[in-house]
């Protein structure tokens, strides 16, 4: 059988989850590898952001529904008011400055410490296929490519129920690779701008004008459960619109990251899952770019 995972538990198959047979990614040097390869490189150069329609097969959303169901009591729900940087106000600032627009907040994040080694979420994050093919499509060389070396945020699910959303935000993480498992009956989609900020120019006037609803380059996705997407998350400013109906929204979030031992940092760490470790505190001076978190 193709795909045996050669990392972690030995009975575990990545063709339990994914759709090989759409994409080989345990075939690196196949010809179907690098097709998919180029489509995907071109899609993240021409706006930061690749859909693999199906990634995950029937079997393996299943799997990952019922686990997010049995985990679901374990999210840190949450709610407050935060800008685009999830930083703290600055008075100093003019009052119509982004830094300075806040929005409610409300929804949930099953933390990846629940997610132990015979997870479907965990094995594929950890699969020895995965993150090679992950960093062949965003094109990084080796040693700037890393899994997130967050306990709490490595491998995560995003929980959102009736009413909720996630505002307009920008990623700590530079890649986000996300990997839809379940839709609400209505809403709960995906919208963002391109590009819209850089390592050198945050572009405060772009992203005023995205808050303010006035930017025409905001695209939206209709992910359906089995899509993974491939997202610079930190320099395209992203929400998630309020969904409707009982069914909850579930998205797992794989992390990588440019730098090796870089994990989130303590406010945002404490917004978003309620604790800190003491690595949050210890690692904080890791961040290798200037931009506000
Ligand atoms: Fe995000």
């Amino acid at each position: 059988m193709a795909g045996k995972h050669t990392g972690g538990s030995p009975e575990f198959d990545l063709s339990d989850v994914v759709d090989l047979g759409r994409y080989p990614i345990d075939l690196p040097q196949s010809p179907a590898f690098e097709r998919l390869l180029a489509d995907l490189r071109r899609d993240l150069a021409e706006d930061g952001c690749a859909i693999l329609p199906g990634f995950a097969n029937a079997q393996g959303v299943a799997a990952l529904v019922k686990e997010a169901e049995q985990l679901s009591c374990f999210a840190h729900l949450s709610t407050s008011r935060t800008n685009a940087y999830f930083s703290k106000d600055d008075p100093s600032l003019p009052f119509e400055h982004p830094v300075r627009q806040f929005y409610d907040r409300s929804n949930g994040f099953i933390p990846a410490d629940r997610f132990g080694p015979n997870s479907p979420l965990r094995r594929l994050y950890e699969a020895a296929e995965f993150m090679p093919f992950i960093r062949a499509a965003l094109e990084e060389p080796e040693h700037r490519f890393f899994r997130y070396d967050d306990p709490l945020a490595d491998v995560i699910i995003n929980m959102v129920e009736e009413g909720e959303g996630f505002p307009w935000h920008f990623d700590t993480n530079t890649y986000t690779v996300t990997l839809a498992i379940q839709n609400p009956e209505e809403g709960g989609v995906f919208e963002y701008a391109p590009n819209l900020r850089s390592a050198r120019d945050e572009n405060f006037g772009g992203v005023a004008r995205v808050l303010a609803g006035q930017n025409p380059q905001v695209r939206s996705i209709d992910l359906q459960p089995g899509d993974l997407q491939i997202f610079r998350g930190r320099h395209s400013l992203h929400r998630v619109t309020a969904m409707r109906g009982a069914r909850r929204r579930y998205v797992g979030i794989f992390s990588f990251v440019e730098t090796k031992g870089m994990c989130g940092g303590v406010e945002r760490t404490r917004q978003l899952y309620g604790r800190v470790l003491p690595r949050h505190h210890q690692r904080a001076r890791l961040r290798s770019d200037g931009l506000k978190d």
